[in-house]
């Protein structure tokens, strides 16, 4: 029988010490039931008169040994030992039909905070740490990023964060789509200009977004309305002209596949103009992505074009192993259970979004290292990555080095959607830029913060509104659950109160102002570090419960690449510490020992909630 404490054993988490202590329980009482089956169904208690904990373990082994349930409850507190960690149970524990309440020790919780109290806040890095390859940002040449990029960003980053914490080793890539006829038609298009005396080095972003879509109207033969046409008797003027814009287009389009033929073979020409494009498109979304807190460099980009060597030899070798199967004149890899067939190579001999991203697997899991591959992309794209995950599984490309099997995971997200509850679209209905969405919410921020803190001014305020608006802009992001769309509102991601970022980051700047005001009023904090824990009050307590499950948090929330359980526990945390602030006295506290305490649980908090902000790649302040 184990009898750990959370302080012998360095553990942080209670929950976790009762668990064990309860699988000693249960073996002992159903010496026939594996202890690897024994789920002890500890949760927090929904209510400080019942205890801290609860296990609701009793009813389903009940049901399955075919036992009352009360009465199994009563031989699993009759058999347990909570020396160390719990009040002693009796008959009085169990409630309504079976639910055991378990009261922690005051001293196990104090000793389980000190150990949080560690500059790793419990969290301790796995011995041989897996490789996560986390698939973000993913912009396309020659646009602007918009808004479906903004999800891709920051939950992709905070994924990776998460992971980072946890001792993982990352790497970032982004998929940057970079290749392939629509990159041609810009570069056909650019090299025209040019010939009609366009300076390559001024164009924007901006300019080339225009031309992108001008070089694809151009491209675009109406073939259909002529066909239409012909069939109800159309005008012949109408289809002399129409035949004329198909003409056209034919002939763009031709243009654009020798371009992209010359781009494919290395012609200098067409490389320096995708160069510059790639540049320009490149230095814009960086920007955007240091403005958003994002870990996304230079060094991240692994565009389609990085690729093209590779594509080649990826469809010979599963045409070579016959992974890979003609049909109807296109190359395509058929998977059990899905209806349809990966298609690796077109009728035309062009290659897909799907090939490359089979070379990217091949890539991230063999050359990498990756045990883990996470794609958070748009949920629109589920199935390709269905498909392209089952063919590279198909084809072993998912195997590491070591034999086993790397896990591919679609961490998908849904849509961000405007008050009509359509895809968020700018007036003119086009894509959302994402830096003019971004600028707006900052001067938004500006102007609540002149409002509510009339004496930040000038630049330090527009720096705090900055912050203040990436952490609300992002936080909303990342709040919600990952697969669900949202609505987004301007008004509710910016109020300071409520679950929001700003909210949060307000929680931090109270907390750090704490301390400016007990060194204002000549308290010595120096000796709060290792103050003993005195929890006398139900709101202190309860804080400190709510402390002891952030190592667990970060790891629920990286494993199930969830970074929405981060935010949830961040907003408890701040509301479970503006109560203990409201109910506790800290500074004016005559109570020289409890006062320790109570300094040290609010440095503590801050510790934690700053943690956790840094974790999400949330920017903090230090007054707003
Ligand atoms: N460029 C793509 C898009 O904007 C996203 C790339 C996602 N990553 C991938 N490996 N396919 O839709």
């Amino acid at each position: 029988m184990t009898t750990q404490t959370p302080e012998s054993a360095g553990i942080v988490d209670p929950s976790a010490v009762l668990d064990e202590r309860f699988k000693d329980a249960i073996s002992s009482v159903l010496p026939d039931l594996p202890r690897e089956q024994i789920q002890t169904h500890i949760t927090p208690s929904r209510q400080p008169k019942f205890g801290d904990f609860q296990s609701n373990c009793a009813m389903p082994l009940a049901k399955r040994f075919g036992m009352q349930p009360r009465e199994l409850a009563a031989k699993v507190i009759e058999a347990i030992d909570v020396t160390g960690i719990a009040e002693p149970m009796n008959e009085s524990s169990i409630a309504g039909p079976g639910f055991i309440n378990i009261t922690l020790l005051p001293s196990a919780i104090s000793d389980a905070l000190g150990s949080l109290d560690t500059p790793q806040l419990g969290i301790t890095p796995p011995d041989s740490p897996p490789t996560v390859v986390v698939d973000l940002c993913g912009v396309n040449l020659a646009k602007q990023m918009h808004v479906g990029h903004l999800r891709s960003t920051v939950i992709g980053d905070a994924i990776a964060r998460l992971y980072e914490r946890m001792g993982y080793k990352v790497i970032r890539q982004s998929h940057v789509g970079d290749w392939g006829l629509p990159i041609a038609m810009v570069v056909q298009k650019l090299i025209e200009r040019e010939d009609a005396g366009l300076d390559l080095q001024t164009v924007t972003l901006a300019q080339l977004n225009t031309m992108y879509k001008q070089a694809q109207s151009e491209c675009k033969a109406e073939t259909k309305a002529v066909q239409l046409l012909e069939k109800v008797g159309g005008h012949p003027k109408a289809m002399a002209e129409l035949e004329l814009r198909i003409e056209n287009a034919n002939e763009h389009m031709e243009r654009a596949k020798s371009r992209l033929v010359a781009l494919q073979s290395g012609d200098s020409e067409s490389v320096r103009v995708w160069q510059r494009i790639y540049d320009i498109t490149m230095s814009a979304c960086l920007h955007t992505c240091a403005r958003l807190h994002a870990n996304v460099t230079d060094e991240h980009s692994a565009g389609e074009s990085t690729y093209r060597d590779e594509l080649g030899s990826v469809v010979q070798d599963l045409i070579d192993r016959k992974i890979a199967e003609e049909d109807d004149g296109a190359l395509v890899v058929k998977c059990d259970g899905i209806k349809e067939p990966t298609i690796i190579r077109k009728r035309d001999g062009g290659y897909l979004y799907a090939t490359t991203d089979m070379a990217a697997i091949k890539r991230r899991v063999g050359t990498l290292g990756g045990d883990i591959v996470v794609y958070c992309v748009d949920s629109r794209q589920s199935l390709h990555f269905k498909q392209v995950f089952a063919a590279a599984h198909k084809a072993g490309y998912d195997k590491a080095s070591d034999g086993h099997d790397a896990s591919l995971v679609h961490a998908m997200f849904g849509t961000i959607l405007g008050e009509d509850g359509k895809p968020l679209k700018s007036r003119s209905g086009e894509n959302l830029n994402l830096s003019d969405l971004l600028d707006e919410a900052v001067s938004r921020a500006e102007a609540t913060l002149s409002e509510r803190s009339p004496d930040i001014t000038g630049d330090e305020r527009h720096q705090i509104a900055e912050a203040v608006a990436m952490a609300a802009v992002k936080y909303t992001d990342l709040a919600i659950e990952r697969v669900k769309d949202y609505i987004f509102s301007f008004d509710r991601m910016l109020a300071f109160e409520g679950d929001t970022g700003p909210y949060l980051l307000y929680a931090l700047v109270r907390i750090r102002s704490i301390f400016r005001k007990a060194q204002e009023a000549g308290i010595d904090t120096g000796a709060i570090e290792s103050a003993p824990f005195d929890l006398r009050e139900p709101s202190e307590k309860a804080l400190a419960l709510k402390l002891l499950r952030y190592p667990s948090v970060v790891e629920g929330a990286s494993l199930n690449h969830e970074p929405n359980r981060m935010c949830a526990y961040a907003y408890e945390l701040a509301s479970g510490f503006s109560s203990f602030f409201d109910q506790c006295p800290v500074l004016k506290n005559d109570d020289d020992s409890l006062r320790a305490s109570r300094l040290r649980l609010c440095a503590l908090t801050g510790r934690v909630l700053e943690d956790a902000l840094q974790t999400l790649g949330i920017p903090t302040v230090d007054r707003m």
